[in-house]
């Protein structure tokens, strides 16, 4: 009997309307378009107004477009996983709120927070439900309210991320289709370079941390920069060697949308082309686990059955992969 993988079989995605251009940045904070552009890539990115909105409020849109494309009900899910680090409260997790408000009756799950890798993560682990025999129907959503942390006065962390999330449902795959191999890496070293000070329990909110703007998200881009230039893009050509594929066998490389000098960079590490290279970052930002599931969503129809694509992503934590999959459809 051949081997089951998991196979994407439908993915969408979901951006708010409103966008945030780098001229609208320029009258809040004291940066310009051009700065913006050739240090990052990114033109505008997208947020999520509206009171009492979350990340599941993204998300909603996102699966029930992609269910219907599928063309099943929200019953038929078994899992939901959800990656993100803005979820929509401490507790519970985002996965059940989604499933209450999507109607999925039948499922489990939970939330994988990792960063910007947590929807990397995401897809190796729901792959292991369907590989194993457990589930047949796996949902991975990937999104972020990134607005939600941001503080509009601190132009090093402003200009760079986004809101937006999309989805992927994984399923049995007989054909050779499917995630084929993945390689996860973390070092929790890199806490101090990336993270949110207070709201978890080593520092819960007061006056205080809201004082300091300790909710916030916090970044030193410089030192960031360089472990995510280097780790992005050995992980992608790790995983190309031990799977001995060469440039040209990848139909496509889907990197993470942090820095386009940083996606750059790993095209150039593995040798893919420019024109096989999936960049939206321009127009969304960083949306941290949104990145992945809006590249394939807006790809979707470039892609062919039996394509390689490569998946690579690097984020706070650190945390770090590759996932080499072979397209369904
Ligand atoms: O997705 C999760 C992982 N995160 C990442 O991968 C992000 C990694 N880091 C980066 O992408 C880049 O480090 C940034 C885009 C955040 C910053 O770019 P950089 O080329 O590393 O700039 P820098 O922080 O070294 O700053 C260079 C200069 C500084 O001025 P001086 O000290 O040289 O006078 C900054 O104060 O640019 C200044 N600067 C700005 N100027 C205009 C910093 N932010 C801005 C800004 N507009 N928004």
């Amino acid at each position: 009997m051949s081997k089951i993988h998991a196979a994407i079989t439908a993915v969408h995605g979901y951006v708010p309307d409103y966008v945030l251009t780098n001229h609208e940045l320029e009258t809040m904070v004291d940066t310009n378009d051009e700065w913006i552009t050739i240090r990052t890539g990114i033109k505008e990115r997208r947020i999520l107004k509206g009171e009492g909105l979350g990340t599941s409020d993204m998300a909603v849109p996102a699966v029930q477009a992609l269910l219907k494309k599928r063309g099943i009900g929200a019953d038929e899910i078994e899992l939901i996983i959800f990656c993100t680090s803005t979820p929509d409260r401490v507790f519970p997790a985002t996965a059940n709120i989604l499933a209450d408000k999507i109607g999925a009756k039948n499922c489990w799950g939970y939330d994988l927070q990792a960063t910007c890798s947590g929807f990397l993560f995401g897809l190796a682990t729901g792959s292991q439900f369907i590989e194993s025999g457990k589930h047949k129907k796996v949902l991975v959503v990937g999104g972020d309210k990134m607005s939600s942390m941001i503080n509009y006065k601190d132009r090093a962390t402003c200009i760079i991320f986004g809101d937006g999330c999309g989805a992927v449902l994984l399923e049995p795959n007989a054909e050779g289709n499917g995630v084929i191999d993945s390689i996860l890496k973390s070092d929790g070293s890199g806490l101090p370079f990336l993270n949110q000070q207070a709201g978890g329990s080593v520092k819960p909110a007061t006056h205080e941390t809201i004082d300091a703007n300790e909710h916030y998200l916090y970044q030193e881009g410089k030192t960031v920069f360089k472990f995510a230039v280097n780790n992005m893009a050995d992980v992608a050509a790790e995983i190309m060697e031990r799977n001995n594929l060469a440039p040209d066998d990848i139909a496509w490389l889907v990197p993470h949308q942090a820095n386009k000098r940083i996606i750059d960079a790993t095209a150039v590490r593995t040798g893919v082309s420019e024109d096989r290279v999936v960049i939206n970052i321009e127009r969304f930002g960083n949306t941290t686990n949104g990145t992945l599931p809006l590249c394939l969503w807006e790809w979707e129809n470039k892609f062919k059955k039996g394509d390689n694509l490569i998946l690579a992503a690097f984020g706070g934590g650190f945390t770090w992969g590759s996932i080499y999959l072979k397209w369904a459809y």
